[in-house]
């Protein structure tokens, strides 16, 4: 006991002795290599998760541009179709919820219901019933109730093409990860089968046209679908990532895997779990799966989903700090996450990698809205109610 107590005073007295960049020298982890021309970060990837959508709605050209103003390395694109073949950003095909189009007469008619998969029936309006310009006639709204709504109605629903724009307008090189969204329901579609292509073929010949086309090009394909991206495999050698939602994946799938995918994409709650792994967050943290570990001794990387600052996304031991998720997550190697808030989680790397980087800008576009009005009645009513209290305190003394 002695001895290791005089040890540890000797290594404690070794890191007062040095200067800060010293003590992060040290404690930086290993040199990352993301195999991405351009990409070379030195650190684990930012992915922008539909854009900095914390921030602004989801998938808007608006909330890719300001990722990548606040130091975002990848932006990211769930794609769906439209009627005329196009490939636009959306997070469903089903578009009620994220854009205005409930309140359009002019579209009444073409909510419908379809089966999606074996078991979703969705009662919606579908984009593949839309052309791409009757599309842009809508406008997106803020889906989550916790979230800024100044900028419902600003911003059209973008192209997959309008992402890749804003991508290599950008002074450094910024990759795109494109998950194709429910590619077995959008290729049973008599739009797809009666025009003799596929999801996936119309999302490579996109890529092509861009120059997207190696294995090392700046742009990562994921599905859930293990089909989509075996098929992607043979159309294209870009990198290709298998989202996991809710399984361990055995040693033999991930060996499998590695010889033609570049990485997985698990949730999460597959690397750090809860007490009760079904539980969601806001519990107690249950442990730390070897599934990173595992990845990379298969030579597959690891980009995790999704990390988000509000506290009903977080474990209970972070204590309500985004920081402490990511400490969770690097500790195990990984090797990129997406996150609705990227300018929260590159102020945290350049902490932890790069002291001396520039900070990103943390400004929004201007908003025409300003306080909503339901904020202004809530302050009016504190106000009146205010007031009153104040008048019946003077009555009385
Ligand atoms: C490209 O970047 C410039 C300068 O940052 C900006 O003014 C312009 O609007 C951008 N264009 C597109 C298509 O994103
Ligand atoms: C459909 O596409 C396949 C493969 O690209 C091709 O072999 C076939 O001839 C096409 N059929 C028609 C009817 O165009
Ligand atoms: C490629 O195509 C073949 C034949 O259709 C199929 O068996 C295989 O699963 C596909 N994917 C890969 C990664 O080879
Ligand atoms: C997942 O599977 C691996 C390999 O079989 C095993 O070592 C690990 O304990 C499993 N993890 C969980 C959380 O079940
Ligand atoms: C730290 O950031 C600066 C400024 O962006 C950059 O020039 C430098 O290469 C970075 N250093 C490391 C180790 O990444």
């Amino acid at each position: 006991m002695g001895f290791m107590r005089g040890v540890i005073f000797l290594v404690l007295v070794t890191f007062q002795n040095l200067d800060p960049t010293d003590a992060v020298a040290i404690l930086t982890p290993p040199r990352f290599d993301h195999g991405i021309a351009g990409l070379d970060t030195d650190r684990p990837l930012i992915v922008a998760h539909r854009g900095s959508s914390g921030m602004l709605p989801e998938h808007t050209v608006a909330a890719y541009e300001l990722a990548v103003r606040q130091g975002a390395d990848v932006l990211e694109c769930d794609m769906c179709l439209t009627k005329d073949l196009r490939i636009v950003c959306l997070h469903e095909s089903w578009i009620k919820s994220a854009t205005d189009v409930e309140s359009k007469p002019e579209f009444a008619n073409r909510k419908t219901t379809r089966l999606v998969g074996l078991t979703h029936v969705v009662d919606n309006w579908f984009s593949v019933d839309f052309t791409l310009n009757e599309l842009k006639t809508l406008r997106k709204k803020q889906q989550r109730s916790y979230r800024d709504k100044n900028f419902d109605l600003q911003f059209p629903i973008p192209t997959l093409q309008e992402m890749i724009d804003v991508s290599k307008n950008a002074s450094r090189v910024i990759a795109i990860h494109v998950e194709t969204k429910d590619p077995d329901w959008v290729n049973s579609l008599d739009i797809v089968e009666n025009a003799n292509t596929t999801f996936e073929d119309l999302l490579v010949d996109e890529l092509e046209r861009n120059g997207y086309t190696e294995k090392n090009s700046p742009v990562f394909l994921q599905s859930f679908s293990l089909d989509s991206i075996e098929y992607l495999a043979n159309r294209t050698k870009v990198p290709l990532v298998l989202l996991l939602a809710a399984f361990n994946a055995t040693d033999g799938e991930l060996r499998e895997w590695s010889t033609y995918m570049y990485g997985i994409g698990p949730s999460k709650s597959l690397i750090v779990y809860g007490k009760d792994p079904l539980g969601g967050s806001k519990q107690p943290i249950g442990g730390v799966s070897n599934l990173v570990a595992r990845a990379h001794a298969h030579g597959l990387k690891v980009h995790t989903y999704t990390l988000r600052n509000e506290d009903r996304f977080l474990l209970w031991d972070y204590g309500q700090d985004p920081y402490q998720e990511y400490e969770k997550l690097l500790s195990v190697g990984i090797d990129g996450m997406f996150t609705d808030f990227p300018l929260t989680m590159k102020r945290y790397l350049d902490g932890v990698y790069n002291k001396t980087a520039p900070q990103p800008t943390t400004t929004c576009p201007p908003t025409s809205g300003g306080q909503t009005l339901n904020s202004h009645i809530s302050y009016m009513y504190y106000y009146i109610t205010y007031a009153a209290m104040v008048a019946s305190y003077v009555n009385t003394s």
